[in-house]
């Protein structure tokens, strides 16, 4: 029997109720599968224990979770209560930069039963690979002045190791995939880190002869996404445009709530984490009606990255048919609630 030690964090607003659906559903998956099982260990590190404690996580918080074989969490955020800058770099871009988990995979498809808002959704089936530990996210920076005169300057740093890296692991996926990759740029308007980026991007496309290229800029892409979501395969994003570019992936398959994504540490040094695109939704969340795919989905992601990819691939395939099925939580539509969602994809997975 194979056990998977995951560290789990459930964070603020509708984390608290996605996480335990999803850890049922991978308890559900194990049952299924009869020779692995999960044990979870819970943190309960978010902005309720910043105001006990004033602080996000303990100093050893990264000590703590670095044996774990994956961080599992929910969303961080609470802006009634803790800065967001404070708590998401207190937290979430902690563990990430902590933990070199220097890409973002995020992947977007249509199916069956998704109401996208779309007229016509083609099936669309897209990655983004987006670089997670650098470009426009930096502490590189500051203010000047006072008054009138004050000015706010923000550092946006790309290295040709952090640059190089997630192109190769995109052009690698394409190879895998249906072999395109696009690459979104902004060498029009960004004067020096994105004529880099394309500098970069020209140099590898060489190693890859069997991978279709195109650059493309940010906003004729952020449209494209929306006109022709189906003319693309993988994405390579820096780290803000991947943000952007990932929130459009879940509102094309018809709400955020459904996007998954994993944060790769590529080492093997440090564990990685694996996290739905959405946030703590602090407008739903307490109501039990948060939408658990991007979660259940995030949870299929962390099974793959185990190698555990056919019964990965059950949970999809259950998210599909309850989605199919109509049973669905009203941002995309439906009356279910998240219990309801998740006890359907349980009772599919055991079905099979
Ligand atoms: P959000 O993703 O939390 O919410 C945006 C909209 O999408 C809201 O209307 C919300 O109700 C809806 N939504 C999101 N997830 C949903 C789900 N699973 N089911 C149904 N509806 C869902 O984005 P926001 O409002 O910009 O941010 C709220 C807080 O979350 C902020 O503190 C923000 O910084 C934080 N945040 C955290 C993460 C993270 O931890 N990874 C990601 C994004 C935002
Ligand atoms: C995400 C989030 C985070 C990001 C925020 C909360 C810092 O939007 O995971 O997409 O920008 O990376
Ligand atoms: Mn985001």
């Amino acid at each position: 029997m194979k056990t998977y030690h995951i560290a789990v964090i459930p964070g603020d607003g509708i984390g608290k109720e996605v996480v335990p659906a999803a850890v049922k559903v991978l308890h559900t998956a194990a049952e299924l599968h009869g020779g692995i099982k999960f044990e979870f260990t819970e943190f309960p590190w978010s902005c309720d224990f910043y105001i006990e404690h004033g602080k996000m996580m303990p100093d050893d918080g990264l000590e703590i979770l670095k044996d774990y074989e994956a961080v599992f969490l929910g969303a961080v955020g609470n802006p009634r209560l803790v800065e967001d800058h404070v708590s998401l770099w207190g937290l979430l871009l902690k563990i990430r930069r902590g933990f070199e988990q220097v890409l973002n995979i995020r992947p977007a498809k249509y199916f069956k039963g998704l109401n996208s808002p779309l007229a016509d959704p083609k099936n669309f089936d897209f990655v983004v690979v987006r670089e997670n530990s650098e470009g426009e996210y930096s502490e590189v920076g500051g203010r000047i002045h006072k008054g009138e005169d004050e000015i706010a300057i923000q550092n946006a740093i790309f290295t040709r190791k952090g640059t190089e890296r997630a192109m190769r692991y995109a052009f690698e996926l394409a190879q895998k995939r249906n072999r395109r990759l696009t690459s979104a740029t902004k060498s029009n308007g960004i004067f020096h880190t994105m004529p880099f980026w394309d500098e970069v991007f020209n140099e590898l496309k060489a190693d890859y002869p069997d991978v279709a290229v195109n650059s493309t800029h940010i906003d004729a892409l952020s449209a494209f996404l929306v006109i022709k979501p189906e003319l693309f395969d993988v994405i390579v994003a820096s780290n803000l445009f991947g943000d952007i570019l990932t929130d459009i992936g879940g509102a094309i398959m018809g709400s955020i709530g459904i996007a998954p994504s994993a944060n790769i540490n590529l080492n093997g040094k440090y564990p990685s984490m694996f996290e739905p695109v959405h946030g703590s939704a602090p407008d739903i969340a307490g109501k039990g009606i948060a939408n658990p795919i991007g979660q259940i989905w995030t949870a299929k992601m962390m099974l793959d990255h185990f190698g555990e990819t056919e019964l990965g691939g059950k949970i999809l395939e259950a998210v599909e048919w309850v989605i199919a099925k109509g049973i669905k939580t009203p941002d995309i539509g439906g009356t279910a609630t998240t219990a309801e969602v998740t006890e359907a994809v349980c009772g599919r997975i055991l079905e099979k």
